[in-house]
């Protein structure tokens, strides 16, 4: 027993040794040279290279970071031409269709963010240092280099999702892989995109959390088998989906996406939601995800429920918001420009705060941002700020017939606004009352 414990552990050592040699003699003399210096100045980063599929493929430090003469970020780093950016040009040199499909996605183009209200907000009603470490962290920067061919520290670092690269190319592959381990593992963990979907104007990492969907993953996230390489919703796993499996991730019927658009029948981020271009093809992708783990008739409620609020939302509170907005410029009782007046700031957090999250709340079935976090402070928004608001800013400008035609053609126009000019029915007043008094034994006014 003894003896062939010897052997089997002596042999395992010649395994390793051999298989570590077929895997060494893989690595190419170049690396073998970065190694020579990085394997004690950064063993970290080394460590998590080799525990990789990278490193099994004998694809090293300099097959990802040469550089050719001539490319704005070439830097001459002891004898070697490299760069420290590699980016999706560089990646797509091996993975041509996942840097294709990235390239395609709107996440390519959220680098270009600076001519937009929000671009306003972030340079002038904030500063560039604020948008240095906030928006570009996100959206990315252009990145600039130096004479030397180093980055200029002023837009670098940052992984953004759509960074402009010296190259050219548009974001970073490391925004979802995680340098050095680049696997699939990691990028399929909702932590990934949390990091820029969340907060008070896309929190869909909060949402989520607040999900069934989120709940089941904090219960389960040991069973999903994220490790394995085929990864197919209601196959390999079905206690819960992440983000990527609904957004990226292989379905019955479909294989893995890097554009994350292409399952998304609405805008929902617009201050009016609109259908996205081609959009039954995509609702049938994103329905063909849930029903991996669902039936179609359940899919199908969730959906007529989606349909109806983001109908709700528009036609209700986001059109007539617009263009009583609009309403107010036009008859010269607003100024035309951006945030110079309160009205401005009302309407930017209906949309872009309030009218988001209650969207985002509802897409991905988190109801406390669909109703408290949404609809509610979208609602108390349009009837308790902006519609005050605009009804002195036109007394103010000595307009007082503006705000009647407002209410006119938005309000008493649709039947349900009346309570806002009517009150609420007196039959009803009274049930409530009766409510308060048997439920609590209080008095409610
Ligand atoms: C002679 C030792 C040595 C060799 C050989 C070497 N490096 Fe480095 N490298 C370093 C050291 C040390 C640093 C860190 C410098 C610092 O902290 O400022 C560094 C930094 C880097 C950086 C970051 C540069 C930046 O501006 O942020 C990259 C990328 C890099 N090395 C890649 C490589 C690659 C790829 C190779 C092989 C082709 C290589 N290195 C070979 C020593 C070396
Ligand atoms: C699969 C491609 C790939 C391989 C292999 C690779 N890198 Fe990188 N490396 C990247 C990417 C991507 C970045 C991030 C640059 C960015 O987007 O800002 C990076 C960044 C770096 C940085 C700068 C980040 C910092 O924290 O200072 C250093 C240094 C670096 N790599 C060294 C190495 C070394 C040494 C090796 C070999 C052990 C190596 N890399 C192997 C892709 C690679
Ligand atoms: C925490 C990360 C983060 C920060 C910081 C951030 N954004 Fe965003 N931004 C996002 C995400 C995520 C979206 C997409 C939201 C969605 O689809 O629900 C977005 C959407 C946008 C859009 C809409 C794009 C479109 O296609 O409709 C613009 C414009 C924008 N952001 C500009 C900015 C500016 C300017 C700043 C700084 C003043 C900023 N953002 C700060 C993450 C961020
Ligand atoms: C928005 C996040 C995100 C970004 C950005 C991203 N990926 Fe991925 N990638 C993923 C996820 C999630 C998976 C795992 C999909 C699955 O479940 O199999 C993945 C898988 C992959 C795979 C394995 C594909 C397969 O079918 O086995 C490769 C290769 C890859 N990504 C390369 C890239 C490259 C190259 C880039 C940059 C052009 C990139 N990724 C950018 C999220 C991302
Ligand atoms: C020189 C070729 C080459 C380059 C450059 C390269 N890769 Fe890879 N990559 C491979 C090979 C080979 C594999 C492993 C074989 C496979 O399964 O595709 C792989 C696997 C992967 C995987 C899947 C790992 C897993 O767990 O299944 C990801 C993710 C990935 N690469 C991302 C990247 C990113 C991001 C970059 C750029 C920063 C990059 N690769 C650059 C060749 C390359
Ligand atoms: C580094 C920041 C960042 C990370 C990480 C990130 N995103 Fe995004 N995402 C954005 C921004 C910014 C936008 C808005 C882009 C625009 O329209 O300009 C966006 C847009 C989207 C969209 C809308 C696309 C469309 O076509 O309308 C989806 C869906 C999405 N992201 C899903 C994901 C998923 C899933 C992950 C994680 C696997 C993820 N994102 C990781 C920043 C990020
Ligand atoms: C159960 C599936 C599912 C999960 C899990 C999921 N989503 Fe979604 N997501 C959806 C659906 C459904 C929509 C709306 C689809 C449509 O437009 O038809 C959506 C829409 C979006 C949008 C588009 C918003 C816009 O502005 O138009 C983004 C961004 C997004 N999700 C990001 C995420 C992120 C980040 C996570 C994880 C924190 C996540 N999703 C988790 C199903 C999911
Ligand atoms: C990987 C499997 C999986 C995928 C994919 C998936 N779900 Fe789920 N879903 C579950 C599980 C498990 C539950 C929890 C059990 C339950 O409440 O029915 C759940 C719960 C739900 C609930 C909550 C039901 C309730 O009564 O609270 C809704 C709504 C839902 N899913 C909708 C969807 C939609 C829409 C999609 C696609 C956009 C989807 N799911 C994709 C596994 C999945």
């Amino acid at each position: 027993m003894k003896g062939s414990k010897i052997w089997f552990v002596s042999g395992l050592f010649v395994l390793v040794f051999l298989v570590a040699q077929g895997v060494d003699a893989k690595i190419s003399d170049e690396t073998r040279q970065c190694l020579g210096c990085h394997a004690t100045r950064m063993p970290g980063l080394v460590d998590q290279w080799q525990s990789g599929l990278h490193w099994q493929a004998g694809i090293g430090c300099y097959e990802c970071h040469q550089a050719q003469k001539g490319e704005p970020d070439a830097m001459s780093h002891n004898g070697f031409l490299v760069a420290t950016i590699v980016s999706p040009r560089d990646c797509g040199k091996c993975h041509p269709k996942e840097t294709q499909e990235q390239e395609a996605s709107h996440h390519a183009e959220a680098g270009n963010i600076l001519n937009t209200n929000d671009g306003l907000l972030g340079q002038t009603v904030g500063g560039e240092p604020a948008v240095a470490v906030g928006c570009r962290q996100c959206h990315g920067s252009v990145v600039k280099t130096l004479a030397d061919g180093t980055l200029d520290p002023a837009t670098w670092p940052n992984t953004g999702i759509g960074r402009i690269n010296p190259d050219g190319s548009k974001g970073t592959c490391s925004a979802c892989h995680v340098r050095h381990r680049f696997n699939k593992e990691q990028a399929r963990q909702p932590d990934v995109c949390g990091k820029c979907h969340l907060g008070p104007d896309h929190p869909q990492k909060e949402v989520y959390e607040e999900s069934k969907h989120g709940i089941m993953y904090a219960a389960y996230k040991d069973k999903l088998n994220t490790a394995k390489p085929k990864w197919v919703a209601g196959e390999d796993y079905f206690d819960a989906p992440t983000c990527a499996t609904c957004h990226i991730s292989a379905t019955p019927n479909q294989g893995v996406t890097h554009d994350v658009g292409t399952r998304l029948s609405w805008n929902l981020r617009a201050p009016i939601s609109k259908r996205t271009d081609n959009w039954e093809k995509k609702l049938s992708n994103m329905k063909d995800a849930c029903n991996g783990c669902h039936g179609s008739a359940f899919v199908g409620g969730f959906y007529k429920q989606l349909d109806d609020f983001v109908d709700l939302y528009n036609t209700k509170f986001a059109i007539p918001a617009t263009e009583i907005r609009s309403m107010l410029m036009d008859e010269g009782v607003l100024t035309k420009a951006n945030f110079d007046e309160k009205v401005d700031w009302l309407y930017w957090e209906l949309w872009h705060h309030e009218g988001r999250r209650a969207r985002h709340g509802a897409a991905m079935s988190g109801p406390d941002y669909a109703w408290w976090h949404g609809i509610y402070d979208v609602a108390k928004n349009f009837y308790t700020e902006m519609m005050p608001e605009a009804k002195e800013a036109c007394e103010k400008a000595g307009k007082p017939e503006v705000y009647e035609k407002i209410v006119a053609k938005y309000i008493d126009s649709d039947p349900r606004h009346e309570w806002f000019t009517k009150g609420f029915d007196p039959k009803k007043v009274e049930m409530i009352k009766k409510y308060y008094k048997d439920r609590y034994d209080q008095k409610v006014e």
